[in-house]
């Protein structure tokens, strides 16, 4: 499999995606009104990348909890920063809960770097909210 860029045809899927890999999930509608580049790997995962001004942000990245560990995420997420520089980006953020080390990893491996920190951004049911880390990366560097 390999990623590729999603059409208005793909919303179906990108949702369906989501929702393997995220509660709650996004719909279709929610999806398309992001007006983000979309990147997929069919009935593996996806991702959504949006530039704005020269800052490029990761809305979400997912990949299905049968699809993981695999390299699927890494092939999205170079995918998106490869559609940010393209778009004219020289930064990429995101952020990532500070209790989710799958992600952790997968963003220090590709060279992102902590640059903040949002206290409490989280829920968490039946325990302490968690924080936010927001991570940086450069697009004129490799990691
Ligand atoms: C985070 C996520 C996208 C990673 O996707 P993936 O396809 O499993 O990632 P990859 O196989 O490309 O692995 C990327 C790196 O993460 C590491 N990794 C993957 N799963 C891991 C886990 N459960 N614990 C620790 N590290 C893990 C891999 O070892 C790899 O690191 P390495 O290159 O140093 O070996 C996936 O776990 C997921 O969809 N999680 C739920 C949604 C989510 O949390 N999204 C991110 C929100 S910020």
């Amino acid at each position: 499999m390999s990623v590729r860029r999603a059409g208005p045809a793909d919303l179906g899927a990108l949702a369906r995606l989501h929702a393997a890999a995220f509660d709650p999930a996004w719909s279709a509608g929610e999806i398309a009104a992001l007006d983000a580049v979309a990147l997929l790997e069919d009935d593996a995962g996806l991702v959504l990348v949006r530039t704005v001004a020269g800052e490029a942000e990761i809305l979400t990245i997912g990949v299905r909890p049968e699809a993981r560990g695999a390299g699927v995420g890494r092939r999205l997420l170079e995918a998106a920063l490869a559609a940010a520089l393209a778009e004219g980006a020289g930064a990429v953020f995101l952020e990532v809960a500070e209790d989710n080390p799958a992600a952790r990893r997968l963003y220090a491996g590709l060279g992102f770097e902590e640059v903040g920190r949002r206290r409490g951004y989280y829920p968490r049911a039946g325990t302490p909210t968690v924080d936010a880390l927001v991570l940086r990366r450069a697009l004129n560097t490799t990691p």
